[in-house]
């Protein structure tokens, strides 16, 4: 039978691609919706581990069972490692898609164009607390491009292919992403603890 994590999130995407890469390993993954609960559980630190272990604890009394909470960003080399730990607010007047032209825009005449995706997994389980961070590195496209993904999935080229994650079949990214290499240790931890 197959075990259950609740995944500390509100976001969709971020609930999907949890659900896809720990599925094979015998997890089905609950999100904050499923549990009913409705309470917006702020980003208000300075590391992504910080923001993943807040959101682990804030449910702690909650839940009782295994706890996963994430924080995730993108770095760009070039932008002294912008966005970074406020990925999600960046830039907040854009849209998405505007927001990752800007970015295009920006490094225009760079030369260094090397960024990384970044994930922070925090784990509660038999009042234990567990954190990994994890990144997987890339290129900043030139151009803005392809629907698969979420956030900046258009631009980010991953190190080894010419696609950016958007053009690149989901497989792909459940296997070689910052949340898929986050997830891989978190499953090492619970199959081990
Ligand atoms: P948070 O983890 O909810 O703080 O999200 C940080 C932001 O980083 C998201 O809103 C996305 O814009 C971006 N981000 C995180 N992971 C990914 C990803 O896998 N693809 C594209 N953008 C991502």
């Amino acid at each position: 039978m197959n075990k259950t994590i609740l995944l500390a999130t509100h976001n969709h995407n971020k609930v999907k691609e949890f659900q896809e890469i720990l599925q094979p390993y015998g997890y089905d993954v609950l999100s904050l919706k499923d549990i009913g609960y409705n309470k917006e559980i702020k980003e208000e630190h300075t590391t992504y581990k910080d923001n993943a272990i807040a959101k682990v604890e804030a449910l702690e009394h909650v839940y009782d069972g295994i706890i996963i909470g994430d924080d995730s960003g993108f770095e760009i080399a070039a932008l002294n490692f912008q966005p970074g730990v406020y990925s999600a607010r960046f830039m907040p007047e854009y849209s998405i898609k505007e927001r990752n032209q800007a970015i295009v825009e920006k490094l225009k005449n760079e030369d260094d164009r090397s960024c990384a995706f970044v994930c922070s997994i925090a784990c509660l389980k038999d009042d234990k607390l567990w954190v990994t961070i994890n990144r997987s590195f890339g290129t900043v496209a030139k151009e803005v491009e392809g629907t698969n993904g979420f956030g900046y999935d258009p631009i980010f080229i991953p190190l080894g292919y010419d696609k950016p994650f958007s053009l690149l079949d989901r497989s792909i990214k459940n296997k070689i992403s910052h949340r898929a290499l986050a997830i891989e240790a978190l499953v090492q931890y619970l199959e081990n603890s």
